[in-house]
C-alpha cells in the first residue's frame, strides 16, 4: 500500500532528519513507530500523511509515486490516510459531533447522508453521551477519543496515530489500543508513534523504530 526507498528528508538547510528509509506499510497491517523524542516520528507520519515532500527517495502510495500527483489531486488521496495529531486539533466552538462530521461537511455532503455514522463511531469510541458538549468540557481521554473518530469518519485506508496515548492513565491507553487492534481487524492498516513501551508490550506487532536518522524493522 505505502513503498518508501532510500527516502530522507531535511528541514530547509538542517541536517538530514531521516535517511535511506526504505520500508512498506502492508494493507492492514499493524506497527508500532518508535524511537527517542525527536528521532523524526512526526516527521515521518508527515511524509505519510502527504504534508511534507522528501528531500530524496522514492514514496509510492497506494501505487502512485506522489511527485507524479498533481497538487490539485492530493487531498484525494489524503482523504485515503486518516491522522490524529499529537495535540488533537479539535475547533473548541464546535461540538463533539460537530468536529467529528467536519470533514464531511466541508465537503459540501448533506448532514443526512452521514449522521447515522458520526453517532454509531461516537458510539463505538465511547463518546455517545458527550456527543453536544464543546471540547474545553472534555477530559483528555476523551478529546483524544473525539480526535480518533474524526480521523475515522471517512473511512481511510491507513490510520496514523502521533502519541495517542500520551494524555491518558493506563486503563485509557490499554482502551484506546484496543480500539485500534479493533480497527485493524476490520481492516484498516495502523501506524502508531509511541514512546510508551508498556503499551508495545502489549501487543506482538511490527515495531519500525528511528534512531539517528536510520530506521530498524522487527516484525
Ligand atoms: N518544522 C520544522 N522545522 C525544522 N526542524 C524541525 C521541524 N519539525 C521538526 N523538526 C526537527 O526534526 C527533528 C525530528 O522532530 P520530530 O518532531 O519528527 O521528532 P519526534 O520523534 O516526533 O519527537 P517527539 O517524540 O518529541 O514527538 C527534531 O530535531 C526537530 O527539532
Ligand atoms: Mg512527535
Amino acid at each position: 500500500m505505502i513503498h518508501f526507498e532510500n527516502v530522507g528528508l531535511r528541514y530547509g538547510m538542517g541536517p538530514e532528519i531521516l535517511r535511506d528509509l526504505t520500508f512498506d506499510i502492508p494493507k492492514k497491517s499493524f506497527q508500532f513507530l518508535t524511537g527517542p523524542s525527536g528521532a523524526g516520528k512526526t516527521t515521518l507520519l508527515r511524509l505519510l500523511f502527504l504534508s511534507l515532500q522528501p528531500t530524496r527517495g522514492l514514496i509510492r502510495m497506494f501505487g502512485r509515486d506522489i511527485t507524479d500527483i498533481p497538487r490539485p489531486e492530493l487531498p484525494l488521496l489524503r482523504r485515503r490516510v486518516g491522522i490524529i495529531f499529537q495535540e488533537f486539533r479539535l475547533l473548541d466552538h464546535l461540538t463533539t459531533y460537530e468536529n467529528v462530521a467536519l470533514p464531511l461537511r466541508v465537503r459540501g455532503k448533506d448532514e443526512s447522508s452521514y449522521k447515522t455514522d458520526v453517532l454509531e463511531l461516537l458510539k463505538w469510541v465511547g463518546l455517545g453521551e458527550r456527543i453536544n458538549v464543546l471540547p474545553p468540557v472534555l477530559s483528555g481521554g476523551e478529546k483524544q477519543r473525539a480526535a480518533i473518530a474524526r480521523a475515522l469518519i471517512d473511512r481511510p485506508e491507513i490510520l496514523l496515530a502521533d502519541e495517542p496515548t500520551a494524555n491518558v492513565d493506563p486503563p485509557m491507553a490499554r482502551r484506546l489500543l484496543n480500539l485500534f487492534l479493533e480497527l485493524n481487524r476490520l481492516g484498516t492498516a495502523v501506524v502508531i508513534a509511541t514512546h510508551d513501551l508498556t503499551l508495545m508490550d502489549q501487543v506482538d506487532a511490527r515495531r519500525m523504530i528511528l534512531s539517528e536518522g536510520h530506521l530498524d524493522i522487527h516484525d
